[in-house]
């Protein structure tokens, strides 16, 4: 592993126009089958991935690589790629939403985000339909479109919205989230599914919702999101306040009000009787 000193803001800066360039191809991609059509291919009985995945996190990779050929990459189609021994490593969904984009629902997203050291530096998140783009720079603050953006100020679960999501498992655990979605679903103002991490994630940053959780994510979910979830004042943790990793798969992601009260229900276990 390469030893290296800390990105300056310049280098940030290259790497976030790289992250939106990359975002804006793979989105144009993703509307043209969407537009035109796609294979579906099954990872499992309800884990799809199209055509539209595969091209756009071609068109991804390409542009990376391209731009930062030292780099290493972290992309959820095709696993590791690029260098070896770069600090650098750039975690791409490059279709968050899958299922929705198969079904023709119009909410999905591209989610492109970049570890330094293991700490995520850069998040973009590129929702192509409604054309929002998030951004965010490590220390920089965070971005929809251009337009500086802050967390919710709500202060109780019972008065917040909230978004979870299931994994693909779901038939197969009883880790499967169905226990905190009824038991939450209880407690707080409302509870939605959207289907899209990434875009759960920048609506939390956008105070949008309130808080998200999710029991089952893999980094290139959550990459991207966490960075502009923080630099927009939220907070992000496991199902403990422990340091978060992204190669937990659970996620805690709030406001930062609505943290702690949010984590004692996820960790109320169920009455027995
Ligand atoms: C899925 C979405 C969904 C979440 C699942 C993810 P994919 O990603 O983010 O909201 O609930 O856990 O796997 O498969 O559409 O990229
Ligand atoms: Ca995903
Ligand atoms: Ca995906």
């Amino acid at each position: 592993m390469q030893t290296s000193k800390r990105p300056s803001s310049e280098d940030c800066t290259v790497f976030l126009a790289t992250a939106i360039r990359a975002a804006e191809a793979a989105g144009t991609v993703l509307l043209e089958h969407a537009r035109s059509g796609f294979r579906i291919d099954y990872k499992a009985a309800i884990n799809l991935v199209t055509d539209a995945d595969r091209g756009a996190e071609e068109s991804i990779v390409r542009t990376i690589l391209s731009a930062h050929p030292s780099h290493r990459i972290l992309a959820e189609e095709r696993g590791e790629d690029g260098a070896a021994d770069s600090p650098y490593r750039w975690i791409i969904d490059p279709l968050d939403g899958t299922t929705n984009f198969a079904h023709g629902f119009p909410f999905y997203s591209v989610s492109i985000g970049l570890e330094c050291d293991g700490e995520c530096i850069v998040g973009v998140v590129l929702d192509p339909v409604r054309r929002e783009l998030f951004t965010a720079v490590l220390g920089q603050g965070a971005y929809l479109n251009g337009e500086r953006l802050r967390v919710s100020i709500i202060q109780t679960l019972e008065h917040s919205l909230l978004v979870t999501g299931f994994a693909y498992n779901i038939r197969e655990t009883t880790n499967n989230n169905l226990d905190h979605f009824s038991r939450i679903s209880l407690r707080a103002q409302g509870v939605r599914r959207t289907g899209s991490a990434a875009l759960d994630l920048s609506y939390v940053a956008a105070g949008r919702f309130d808080g998200y959780w999710e029991v089952k994510l893999s980094p290139w979910d959550m990459a991207a999101g966490i960075v502009i979830l923080r630099e927009a004042g939220g907070v992000v943790s496991g199902f403990s306040r422990s340091r978060f990793s992204l190669y937990g798969q659970e996620l805690v992601a709030t406001n930062g009000h609505i943290h702690d009260q949010l984590l004692r229900a996820i960790n109320q276990h169920p009455d027995p009787h």
